[in-house]
């Protein structure tokens, strides 16, 4: 397999050791994946969170991608790294030279060669704006895979991609709903024992409840705080999980353990953001061809698929 397919062994983790005493003991955490370097969503998440009294933030991974501009570069990383955060298979690869693994995604099969090879050429040039940073940049690679939080009762697992890779698609929405998947999401909770994992990488939200046996337990995938989810919808969307529920509006909610799980829209200056965009990643960029239809019309998606029963 070539670049950007691999899941390099690196990035594996057993589920069992998500099985420890939490890192985050908090009221409120506002989980943000795949912010993709969006700056006005990050100024969004950040406006959101101080209205939100006690809700700490969490950036789990690929909070970069798009922001080559040095000063994007900059902003997202101080902000990111002045609260918790772990890392993504962008800073996970951008943090050390080319490893082979390309962008690190592990992109299944249905998406395009062509695709794939536009992602390699999107890292690259980010790699050269990290190159420029070598603190940052060190400080990217010393990030955690993953973090245990506590919110009242229920506990967390955080992840950039699924209970044992940090590039791993075991939480997409598509392997949610197979019954055939059953086994291992289980097997997830059992080893960990985890009541939660809140998690992203996969660009698609989800959010499902289980039940083994043992009480419900949940995942929640937030798709991407930085570019849109759904067919017309020009929004981001993050993972909210407190013991009291969120005071606006939530797309979707389920409650574990006494812990309210939302999914929260970012409702982010897309003008701003697509200027900003634009200036970076003109038509013709590998950014461009890839990505700015979903973030002018949104995916191909829509809520039905993320959670299946409505709110
Ligand atoms: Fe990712």
């Amino acid at each position: 397999m070539g670049p950007g397919r691999n899941c390099p062994l690196a990035y594996r983790y057993a589920p069992a050791s998500l099985d420890r005493d939490p890192e985050i003991v908090a009221d409120a955490i506002y989980v943000v994946g795949g912010l993709y370097g969006n700056v006005e969503a990050l100024d969004r998440v950040r406006a959101m969170a101080a209205e939100d009294r006690d809700a700490a933030l969490v950036f789990n991974g690929d909070f970069h991608w798009f922001d080559v501009a040095r000063e994007d570069f900059l902003a997202v990383d101080g902000t990111v790294l002045a609260h918790r955060a772990i890392r993504g298979n962008v800073e996970t690869e951008i943090a050390s030279e080319e490893s082979g693994a390309g962008c690190g995604c592990a992109y299944p099969m249905d998406v395009s060669d062509a695709e794939v090879s536009r992602s390699n050429r999107i890292i690259e040039r980010l790699r050269d704006t990290a190159r420029e940073f070598p603190h940052a940049r060190k400080k990217l690679g010393e990030l955690p895979m993953n973090l245990v939080a506590q919110v009242g009762d229920a506990r967390v697992g955080i992840v950039h991609g699924d209970a044992s890779s940090l590039a791993g698609w075991g939480f997409a929405h598509d392997r949610l709903a197979d019954a055939g998947h059953r086994r291992w999401v289980e097997s997830a909770f059992r080893d960990s024992r985890a009541d939660l994992f809140a998690s992203s990488h996969t660009c698609l939200p989800a959010l499902r409840t289980f039940d083994f046996g043992a009480g419900e337990v949940a995942i929640a995938n937030n798709g991407a705080a930085g570019m849109p989810n759904f067919a017309g919808r020009r929004s981001g969307i993050l993972t909210r999980i407190g013991v009291a529920p969120y005071a606006g509006a939530a797309l979707h909610r389920v409650i574990v353990r006494g812990a309210h799980v939302e999914a929260i829209e970012i409702a982010y200056d897309h003008e701003r953001w697509a200027r900003r965009f634009l200036a970076a990643w003109p038509e013709g960029s590998a950014a461009h061809d890839s990505y700015w239809r979903r973030i002018s019309d949104g995916p191909r998606f829509a809520p039905e698929s993320a959670w299946p029963r409505a709110a």
